[in-house]
Formats: C-alpha cells, sequence, structure tokens
C-alpha cells in the first residue's frame, strides 16, 4: 500500500505520524508543494509491456499532465530484480540531492521509496503502482528502489538533463530508513 510517514529530520528511529490513506498522503503532501495522485489505467499492462503500451494505456492522463506543465519529453524506465546493473541504479540517487526541474513519475507496477528533506521534517513516500509523485525543484530529497528493485514508471522531463541530480553531500539519507527487501510489492 502507499505509505507516507513524516519523521523529525533529527530523529529517524520513529515517525511523527504516519498514513496510507491516499487522500491524506495528497493533503499532508500538499503545503509542501509535492503533487501525489492516482491513475487508473484505461487497458491492463501485461509484464514485459513496451513502452508505447505503457504509455497508451495512460495517454489521456499523460497528455492532460504533459499540457498542464509544459513537459518536453516522457518515457518509460523499467527494472527488475534480475538486472546485472541493479546496486548501480540503486545507489545513483540514494543521497539527498535536488534537481532543477520538478521530478514526476508515475509507478506503472512495482514500487519505490521517495523521502522529502523539507523546513526540519523527512517526508517519506512509498510509492505503489498507480501513484503519481511530483517533487518540485530544487526540494531536497532522495530515493531508493531497494535491494531488489521492481517497477515500471513513466517519467516526465521539461529539459534533456533534467534528471540531473546536484548533491548536497548530506549524510542525511544514511540516517533514516532504506527499502528493505521484503517491504516492496
Ligand atoms: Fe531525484
Amino acid at each position: 500500500m502507499s505509505r507516507l510517514r513524516i519523521f523529525d529530520d533529527t530523529d529517524p528511529s520513529a515517525p511523527l505520524s504516519a498514513t496510507e490513506d491516499q487522500a491524506l498522503i495528497a493533503e499532508w503532501l500538499k503545503p509542501i508543494g509535492v503533487r501525489f495522485e492516482q491513475w487508473q489505467a484505461a487497458a491492463p499492462v501485461q509484464p514485459g509491456a513496451s513502452p508505447d503500451e505503457v504509455m497508451a494505456a495512460y495517454r489521456a492522463d499523460i497528455d492532460k499532465l504533459v499540457a498542464e506543465n509544459g513537459f518536453n519529453s516522457v518515457d518509460v524506465v523499467s527494472i527488475a530484480p534480475d538486472n546485472p546493473n541493479k546496486d548501480a541504479a540503486r545507489a545513483r540517487f540514494l543521497d539527498e540531492h535536488y534537481h532543477k526541474e520538478d521530478e514526476v513519475r508515475f509507478f506503472v507496477a512495482g514500487s519505490g521509496l521517495f523521502s522529502l528533506h523539507v523546513d526540519g521534517k523527512v517526508y517519506e513516500v512509498r510509492c505503489e503502482a498507480g501513484d503519481l509523485i511530483g517533487v518540485p525543484d530544487g526540494t531536497t530529497h532522495w530515493f531508493d528502489m531497494g535491494p531488489e528493485p521492481s517497477f515500471i514508471a513513466i517519467r516526465f522531463f521539461t529539459h534533456p538533463d533534467g534528471w540531473v541530480g546536484h548533491f548536497t553531500g548530506t549524510d542525511i539519507a544514511r540516517r533514516f530508513p532504506r527499502y528493505e527487501a521484503g517491504q516492496a510489492g
């Protein structure tokens, strides 16, 4: 299930609050400018579906979001636990960073853990299939796909290098919960 836990950024031991209610997750994320919503597929997406098939299943939502936000490119990224590069893929955005454009991801299948560091708090968002998350530009965050990564996501970009991460050099991400095996799914 989708989940939000909010921590004081000095205390990873226990969250201040937590919810698995998608409407509440959206409500609690809204004040920090984070978009969280659910999309329904127009047609079933089968494992092994091509990027075109994946995008066709969500065409109306994709077109609406692109029109509203002026994204210039949309792609589909997919990773499975048997990927030989999974450790490198996981490591890439595990430390605190930000981007110069919004990080917008829709989870078609599988799951991943976004942690957003804003105003002395850490907002840990477990995104599952059907969830769209939009992290505003400049928001410090990290992303963990777990040791056995498994997801398909649609990504939205304004610039070709929009995915470039600017790392803050802090160790905060290492002090907060990681996305562990068995948590996913
Ligand atoms: Fe990021």
